[in-house]
């Protein structure tokens, strides 16, 4: 309160000085302009009545001349007019001016002795005049002289006018500048200034429901907002975890698994032993935009799952560097920490040029194995020389790996996934200390379709160098087991799940990959925000359905929106009711099948629209872009069902964080029986995406669900994702990784 008395005093201050520095200088200037104009009409008027005195003036009678006086009395402002002989005595004088004023003689007696007019003011008792004399001459010399006097009173009267105006300008402005700076000052610097210090109070006092989020309207206070945001967040990470650890104490081993709890099982279990991450796609990816390096994260499951898992444990991953300013952030070893608002681990990125991206990545990666493991009705293409690039990029990531291990003796190595399939041997051919795990995120096939590889042989060998192999279910090792049976010269111990190839034995086992949870996104979207959100996509139905894919023919998109078409023609009172958002983020788009796909996306969304839009309303909205993690969020937590339809799906983590996200326990999922999460997202309603029928049924069913049975299976989904988040999912990658070795 007293610094904003002190400022508005300043203020006040500073205006007063303003106002009374512009008053003086008006005042100056009106009063200077005042006096002359009456110095002219009084030189006009004495020259006139000059003309009328002087002629004989010597010869004229007093009378006469006290009746010319007389005549001129009473004229606006003319205070009265006075004649004198050459010894400044008086001959006539009006009746209105004393007689005998010396201020009046000194007047005429300069004007005749300098032969000229000549003016001041004087007083008159209290009356302000201007005096002004002229000589008057006969053909010789000076006679005598014409005096006349105007009331200069008016000037002081207009100069106090302009003070008095002004200063009750002051007046006003200043009570207005004042009473505007409190409503600014409280509005922009004390509301938001009160609201942080609320949250940052409750946040303290263990409240986490308080948010920050009002105070984001204020564009002076948004970056503040951010950082106290993250502030808040850490210090509610900090509490959860100290709970949680005093708890792990007390509570059996399988209770909630949190980044905290993961952190001091690695301490305990790997004893100082550092986690080196492998993979293709790395975690941030920063980029150019219109002058300004930024970053965003990937729509990826991978890097989804991974990510929070690195945070926990801190270490190195290694990537792909793809982002066009990727180059520019990394120090001399092509290293950066992140995440870039909070470091917590090293990402080391891989250049790789763009024939090798073309044929390793593009090229067997994905129009090879990626179609061989998916059961998505897309014929595989192998070329040889995509394949070449294939071994040499898997080279270049295991000597970067090489280096960065080399002087650990018993590091732990996780490769993750189907582009990396030959480093586990590339790597423990040349460091047989370190413990290498290998994750495949993707189905494994039967051994009929995998037989097809060419290089079927190479691929299953590189993945035999890893001590232990997870995939997301057990079938997926079923077929891995019978495919290395089929294809190469080993021992199988089906006890034991293990493959021994030559002097080197490695185990196969699912784990099935999960994500963060609680996932930091906890507020439920409030009304309000729901409303903003539909509106900006014109948006105003009551019944909203989300689909939420990178743009991959195995994703199953066109039999959703086949699925919304026999929905809306099956149950046609929910058409104006019900919209379907599908955000479909660009993936893989050197890959002409995947441009036709995307292509083919539009084009059936806009079939479906046109049939059955109507003036107001359209059934499907495509958003065709990449959403962050936190946009995404707000689409999951106003969506009424969220629609799952991969035909054919590792896990679909998709599934996992609507229900995640889902903390108010509404809203259906609807679930692929093609996915690895349809195995323990029970609740869901499972369907398969080739039926149309079925689909549209569930959806019918999702909207038509009692808020009581919504919130039972969706508390039950999330106890499931809650008990085996990812950092479970890590620690029994790491568990058993340790026991290996
Ligand atoms: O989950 C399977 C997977 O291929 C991951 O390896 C990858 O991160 C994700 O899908 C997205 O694909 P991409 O990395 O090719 O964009």
């Amino acid at each position: 309160m007293k610094q904003i008395l002190v400022t508005i005093l300043i203020i006040v201050a500073v205006i007063a000085l303003i106002v009374i520095a512009f008053t003086i200088n008006q005042v100056g200037q009106e009063e200077q302009r005042m006096k002359t104009d009456l110095q002219y009409r009084s030189t006009l008027l004495a020259e006139s009545l000059k003309e009328t005195v002087e002629p004989n003036f010597i010869n004229k009678s007093e009378n006469y001349l006290q009746n010319v006086v007389e005549k001129f009395t009473d004229k606006e402002r003319f205070a009265g007019l006075g004649i004198y002989d050459n010894k400044t005595k008086v001959i006539a004088v009006s009746s209105t001016i004393p007689e005998a004023t010396s201020a009046a003689q000194e007047v005429v007696a300069n004007a005749m002795d300098a032969d000229k007019a000549n003016g001041d003011f004087a007083k008159f008792g209290s009356r302000k005049v201007y005096l002004l004399a002229v000589p008057l001459h006969d053909d010789k010399s000076v006679v005598g002289a014409l005096m006349v006097a105007q009331n200069a009173g008016y000037i002081d009267d207009r100069l106090n006018e302009i003070w008095k105006n002004n200063l009750i300008r002051l007046l006003i402005q200043a009570s207005l500048l004042s009473f505007a700076t409190i409503l600014l000052i409280r509005w922009i610097i004390y509301e938001p200034i009160r609201g942080l210090v609320e949250t940052l109070r409750l946040a303290r006092m263990g409240n986490e429901g308080q948010s920050t989020k009002g105070l984001t309207n204020s564009l002076f206070f948004r970056p503040l907002v951010k950082e106290i945001s993250n502030i808040k967040r850490s210090l509610m990470d900090a509490r959860i975890s100290a709970s949680e650890e005093a708890r792990l104490r007390l509570e059996k081993l399988d209770s909630p698994w949190t980044a905290e709890r993961l952190k001091e099982f690695i301490k305990e279990t790997l004893k100082g032993r550092t986690i080196f991450m492998v993979s293709n796609r790395e975690p941030y990816i920063h980029i150019k935009n219109r002058g300004k390096i930024e970053f965003y994260f990937p729509a990826s499951g991978l890097a989804t799952a991974i990510e929070p898992v690195m945070r926990s444990c801190g270490g190195v991953w290694i990537a792909h560097g793809s982002g066009d300013a990727d180059r520019l952030v990394v120090d001399n070893s092509n290293k950066i920490n992140v995440p870039p608002d909070e470091p917590k681990y090293t990402l080391r990125r891989i250049w790789l040029t763009e024939e090798e991206e073309t044929g390793y990545y593009y090229g067997f990666s994905n129009e090879g194995l990626w179609p061989i493991c998916h059961i998505a009705h897309n014929r595989p293409t192998f070329r040889k020389e995509d394949w070449e690039k294939y071994v040499s990029v898997n080279q270049k990531f295991a000597d970067t790996v090489l280096s960065e291990i080399k002087n650990h003796d018993r590091p732990i190595v996780l490769i993750q996934d189907f582009q990396l399939a030959l480093v586990p041997r590339m790597v423990k051919a040349e460091h047989p200390g370190a413990v290498i795990g290998l994750f495949w995120h993707i189905p494994w096939p039967n051994p009929e379709s995998f037989s097809i590889c060419p290089w079927k042989k190479e691929i299953l060998e590189g993945m035999l160098g890893a001590d232990l192999i997870g995939f997301q279910t057990q079938l997926y090792c079923n077929n891995f087991i019978e495919t290395v049976g089929r294809e190469l010269e080993s021992l199988i111990d089906f006890e034991r799940f293990a493959i021994t190839k030559g002097s080197h034995t490695s185990y196969i086992k699912p784990f099935p990959i999960s994500i963060a949870f609680p996932n930091g996104f906890d507020e439920t979207e409030n009304q309000d925000g729901k409303e903003k959100l539909l509106k900006s996509l014109g948006i105003k139905t009551k019944y909203i359905g989300l689909g939420i894919d990178r743009l991959d023919y195995t994703k199953g998109i066109l039999e959703r929106l086949k699925a919304i078409e026999i929905f809306l023609n099956k149950y046609p009172s929910y058409r104006e009711n019900f919209t379907f958002i599908q955000i479909a983020a660009p993936s893989r788009t050197k890959i002409q099948k995947y441009r036709d796909f995307a292509i083919e996306v539009e084009e059936e969304t806009n079939r479906i629209n046109s049939l059955l839009k109507t003036k107001s309303w359209k059934p499907i909205v495509l958003l065709g872009k990449h959403h962050s993690h936190e946009e995404i969020q707000r689409f999951y937590r106003l969506a009424d069902f969220c629609l799952v339809t991969s035909l054919h799906d590792g896990m679909n983590l998709v599934a996992k964080e609507y229900v995640a996200s889902r903390s108010d326990e509404k809203g259906v999922l609807i679930l692929s029986q093609y996915t690895g999460a349809s195995r323990e997202l029970k609740d869901a309603l499972i369907v398969n995406p080739y039926n149309g029928e079925q689909t549209a049924n569930a959806i019918k069913e999702a909207l038509q669900m009692t808020t009581k049975k919504q919130t039972k299976r969706m508390h039950d989904m999330r106890e499931i994702i809650k008990n085996y988040n990812v950092y479970r999912w890590s620690a029994e990658l790491l568990k058993t990784i340790a026991d290996l070795g």
